[in-house]
C-alpha cells in the first residue's frame, strides 16, 4: 500500500479566520500546511470596503507565525451599498480576490448581506467585467423553505436567474451539500465552480441528531441525507475540475457552540488535510487529492498552483488536539469519528 504521498501545497478556497485573539490562535493551524485560503469578509462589522480589506489583511499578516509563507487572499462582503468603483479599485489593486454574497440572515453575520439581489446588480455587472469571482453562500433565507432544501431552493430561485441575466460573471457555489448543487456546478456551460468542505464527506445529518444533538456538527448549511454525502464524495475524488477544496472551517468558541441557541461552524483546520486523505484514500482515490487539493482551485482563479509540495506519510493513527485554546476560551476541533493515518511531514 502507498505510504507517502506529495502533493503541490494545497490552498483553502474558503475559511474563516475571525479577529483578535481566535485570528491569533486558528491562524497557525491553517497557515502549516496550506498555500493560500480565500478569507470570509463576516466579520463584526463586515469587511465590505477596500479600505475594511486592507485593514484586515495588515492583521493577518500581523497574526503569522515568524517565516510563514502562507498567502491571505481577501474578499469582501456584499451589501446593497457597495459601490462598484471600490470593488474595481480593490481587484485592479490586488488586493482581494473574489466577493462574497450572503443572502441577509443565511448564516452566521449575515445579518449585512444582500436582501434583494436587484440592488446589487451594477456590481456583479462591473465584477464580469473586470473578471472578479463571486462566491456565493447558495441558501434562501425564505422562513416557509424547510432547511434542509435551502440549498437546492437558492439554485433555482436566486443562482440560476443571477447567472442567466449575467452569464460572463465566475461564480464559486461555496460549500455544496447536495446533490442539486453538484448536479447544478457539472450542468453549467462555465464559469461555475463548486467548493466542497472536508466535513460534508463526513457527516450525514444522523452525525448532528442520532443519540443525542452534536452542536460541533452543526453548520450551514447543514449536513443533508448520507445519498448527498456519498455524491460529494464521488465529485470531490473523481477529478473533476470544477470542484475544490473549501473547507469553510469556522471556529466559533464552545461556549457559543454548546447552549441553548449554538453557532453554525465546524472547526477543521487544523485535521483538514489528515481527514480528506482518509477519505481520499478510502475512496481509492490518493492520485486524485492533488487535484481537488492543489490544482482545481487555482485553475479556476487563473492562478498558478503553489510552488512548492507536502509530503503526507501513512502509519499509526495520528493524535490531534480535541481543542485549541484561544484568549477567548477553547474552539473544538472537528471530530472524524475515525482513526487519521496520515500525517503532513514537516
Ligand atoms: C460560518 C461562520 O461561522 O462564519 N458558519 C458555518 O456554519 N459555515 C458561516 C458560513 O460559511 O456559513
Ligand atoms: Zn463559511
Amino acid at each position: 500500500m502507498t505510504d507517502t504521498l506529495t502533493l503541490r501545497r494545497p490552498d483553502d478556497w474558503h475559511l474563516h479566520l475571525r479577529d483578535g485573539a481566535v485570528l491569533r490562535a486558528v491562524l497557525p493551524e491553517t497557515a502549516r500546511d496550506f498555500g493560500r485560503a480565500i478569507v470570509m469578509p463576516n466579520l463584526v462589522p463586515p469587511v465590505v470596503t477596500a479600505a475594511d480589506a486592507a485593514a484586515y489583511l495588515d492583521r493577518i499578516r500581523a497574526a503569522l507565525p515568524e517565516g510563514s509563507g502562507f498567502t491571505p487572499l481577501m474578499t469582501l462582503y456584499l451589501t446593497e451599498t457597495t459601490d462598484p468603483d471600490d470593488v474595481a479599485a480593490a481587484h485592479a489593486s490586488g488586493l482581494v480576490t473574489a466577493v462574497k454574497l450572503y443572502p441577509a440572515g443565511a448564516t452566521t453575520n449575515s445579518q449585512s448581506g444582500v436582501r434583494d439581489i436587484d440592488r446589487v446588480r451594477p456590481v456583479l455587472e462591473r465584477m464580469a467585467e473586470i473578471g472578479l469571482p463571486l462566491c456565493v453562500h447558495g441558501e434562501v433565507t425564505d422562513p416557509a423553505v424547510d432547511i434542509f432544501d435551502r440549498e437546492a431552493v437558492f439554485i433555482d430561485r436566486v443562482l440560476d436567474p443571477l447567472r442567466r441575466a449575467i452569464p460572463e460573471l465566475r461564480v464559486v457555489m461555496e460549500h455544496i451539500t447536495t446533490k442539486n448543487g453538484l448536479d447544478y456546478v457539472r450542468a453549467a456551460p462555465a464559469g461555475l465552480g463548486g467548493t466542497i468542505t472536508v466535513h460534508h464527506l463526513v457527516i450525514n445529518r444522523n452525525h448532528l441528531l442520532v443519540g443525542g444533538i452534536r452542536p460541533h456538527y452543526y453548520c450551514l448549511p447543514v449536513a443533508k441525507r448520507e445519498e448527498h454525502r456519498l455524491a460529494l464524495r464521488a465529485a470531490a475524488t473523481s477529478g473533476d475540475p470544477r470542484f475544490f477544496l473549501g473547507t469553510d472551517s469556522a471556529p466559533h468558541v464552545d461556549a457559543l457552540k454548546e447552549t441553548a441557541c449554538g453557532c453554525a461552524g465546524c472547526f477543521t483546520a487544523t485535521n483538514a488535510l489528515s481527514v480528506l486523505a482518509e477519505v481520499f484514500e478510502v475512496e481509492g482515490a490518493l492520485d486524485r487529492l492533488e487535484a481537488f487539493a492543489s490544482l482545481n482551485g487555482p485553475a479556476f482563479y487563473g492562478l498558478a498552483p503553489n510552488p512548492d509540495t507536502i509530503t503526507l506519510t501513512r502509519g499509526a493513527p495520528v493524535e490531534y488536539p480535541a481543542r485549541i485554546d484561544t484568549g477567548d476560551g477553547p474552539v473544538t476541533v472537528f471530530d472524524p469519528g475515525f482513526p487519521l493515518h496520515w500525517r503532513v511531514a514537516r
